[in-house]
């Protein structure tokens, strides 16, 4: 397939906020216990935490990180991870079924963030909790008057405020397995309620209410309408969650993901546009797609895999370790792609999540840590994008998608800074190489001179179902791309079918 496209500089998205870049802990599974934290493991700190661990998640290059859950915050009670550790509680988890030992909580887990160099994204609970809670939460975290929560914090170690800016207003509230689901409604009043106090104690804070779980729940486009009349002018980001997975064996249909994301990101831009337009405002709310990823969470049949219920109430067991193979991470980059073609409205994303838990890293109790094939996307299109997100249309064609219908076979975007430019490109299609060609003339006149390939890296397997594993754990990694090159003026590349690629020009 011929893949023709034109890079120029002036086509601008927007400014990118870093913040896409995040990442999401949850005490969920190996996670926290026995993932980032194994007192006792051989690259342990002092601390309990393990330096591989952190090495690895400097590498992969998370800005912010969004903490402690997912379902797991609409039960639980930070202050059961304050104070000394020995005199914690234990307490059932029930949305993964598990015993939660409260050992790391939000001192140790802010100070992980130090060694790691990402910022805390925190989320309050208001499934089983409410205002008052969020508010507890808030001046213990973030004031600076000495009051009983400020001198508890300075009690705890920790005399300075987290100075926490960007807060979840729970988590997936439209679900119906979250624990105080509501309707939009509701939720929207205790949404709107919760965030003008939260403003009161603290104006500096950024705030998240939630939209929907996916573009397939049932109340999607009503909940968010209905959560932003409550709360459009409290709020400043709705966020948006979505997981992908291959589904009997249809590969072809699997590299149509992007597309989902891209109509789920333009229906809640317009949803929350037509709000502000009834309200007469400018205002415009931006999206946390504050969870995104490949996930299988469906087996072939419909149901549902890591049933947590069937698992009694462990500490810290096996659950979500997805084995990503290399199809899954060109899924993945395309999902990279989509939210940087959105940078204008998408200005936090999260990838959901960070350790053993549907994650780019895996770990071994006593053992090794490894990189998974989600890994390399992710790194590079974080250490490669510039400051500004431009669009490459390119014409290579289409397949035929059961549920999108006819979908580009290539998709592209371009980042620039002062320094140069990068290119992010996917081959969707299962059987074509793409023959690629971007003109490059405009950006040559901008820069008054000649560019060059300074890196390129590709991913791809031809068996696409290759992955990482404990026994194998380099099996999948990144290549150069053999044959690009500038030639007249334009940039020229094969790109194999189910294929990823990053190019940095300078
Ligand atoms: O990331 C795993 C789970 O997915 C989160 O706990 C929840 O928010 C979502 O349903």
């Amino acid at each position: 397939t011929e893949a023709r496209a034109r890079l120029d500089p002036h086509d601008v998205i927007a400014d990118i906020d870093r913040r896409i870049f995040g990442g999401f802990v949850e005490h969920l599974g190996r996670h926290i216990y026995d993932g980032i934290f194994e007192p006792g493991h051989p690259a342990a700190g002092p601390d309990g935490f393990r330096q591989d661990v952190i090495d690895l998640v400097k590498e992969l290059g998370v800005s912010t990180i969004r903490y402690p859950g997912g379902n797991f915050v609409s039960g639980y009670r930070w202050e059961d991870g304050i104070g000394p550790v020995d005199e914690r509680p234990r307490r059932l988890d029930l949305a993964w079924h598990s015993t939660e030992t409260n050992e790391v909580g939000l001192h140790e887990f802010a100070a992980w963030l130090d060694e790691v160099g990402s910022d805390l994204m925190m989320a309050v609970n208001l499934g089983t909790r409410g205002t008052a809670e969020a508010l507890d939460l808030l001046e213990y975290a973030n004031a600076s008057a000495q009051t009983a929560w400020t001198d508890r914090r300075a009690a705890n170690g920790h005399p300075d405020p987290f100075a926490v800016t960007m807060w979840c207003l729970g988590n997936e509230m439209d679900g119906w397995w979250q624990l105080g689901h509501r309707n939009a409604d509701d939720y929207g009043k205790l949404a709107s309620r919760t965030a003008k106090a939260m403003r009161m104690l603290d104006p500096g804070v950024e705030l998240v209410v939630c939209g929907s779980s996916g573009r397939g729940m049932p109340t999607f486009g009503s909940w968010e309408r209905t959560v932003l009349e409550h709360t459009f002018d409290d709020v400043d980001f709705i966020s948006c969650h979505s997981y992908y997975q291959e589904r009997g064996g249809n590969a072809q249909e699997f590299l149509a993901s992007g597309v989902d994301m891209q109509k789920f990101i333009e229906s809640v831009v317009a949803i929350a546009d037509t709000v502000a337009a009834t309200k007469k405002s400018d205002k415009q709310i931006m999206i946390s797609f504050d969870e995104w990823n490949v996930w299988y969470l469906f087996d072939d049949d419909g149901g549902q895999n890591d049933k947590p219920e069937e698992k009694g109430w462990p500490v810290a067991p096996r659950l979500l370790e997805d084995q990503y193979h290399a199809l899954d991470a060109v899924v993945f980059g395309d999902l990279l792609i989509t939210l940087l073609q959105h940078a204008d409205r998408v200005r936090s994303a999260s990838l959901a999540q960070l350790v053993n838990v549907i994650a780019p890293i895996m770990t071994e109790p006593g053992g090794p840590a490894w990189r998974q094939t989600t890994f390399f996307p992710f790194s590079i299109t974080s250490r490669l994008a510039g400051d500004t997100a431009v669009r490459v249309p390119v014409d290579a064609g289409t397949f035929t998608s059961e549920r999108f219908g006819e979908v580009a076979k290539v998709n592209a975007v371009a980042t620039t800074d002062a320094d140069g430019v990068s290119l992010f490109v996917v081959n969707r299609s299962t059987t074509d190489a793409a023959d690629l060609s971007i003109d490059l003339s405009a950006l040559v006149r901008e820069l008054g001179r000649d560019v060059t390939v300074v890196e390129s890296h590709v991913l791809h397997e031809d068996d696409r179902y290759a992955a990482n594993t404990l026994a194998e754990p380099d099996r999948v990694g990144i290549r150069p791309l053999t044959d690009v090159r500038i030639k007249d003026a334009a940039l020229v590349a094969t790109l194999p079918p189910v294929s990823w690629a990053a190019i940095r020009l300078a």
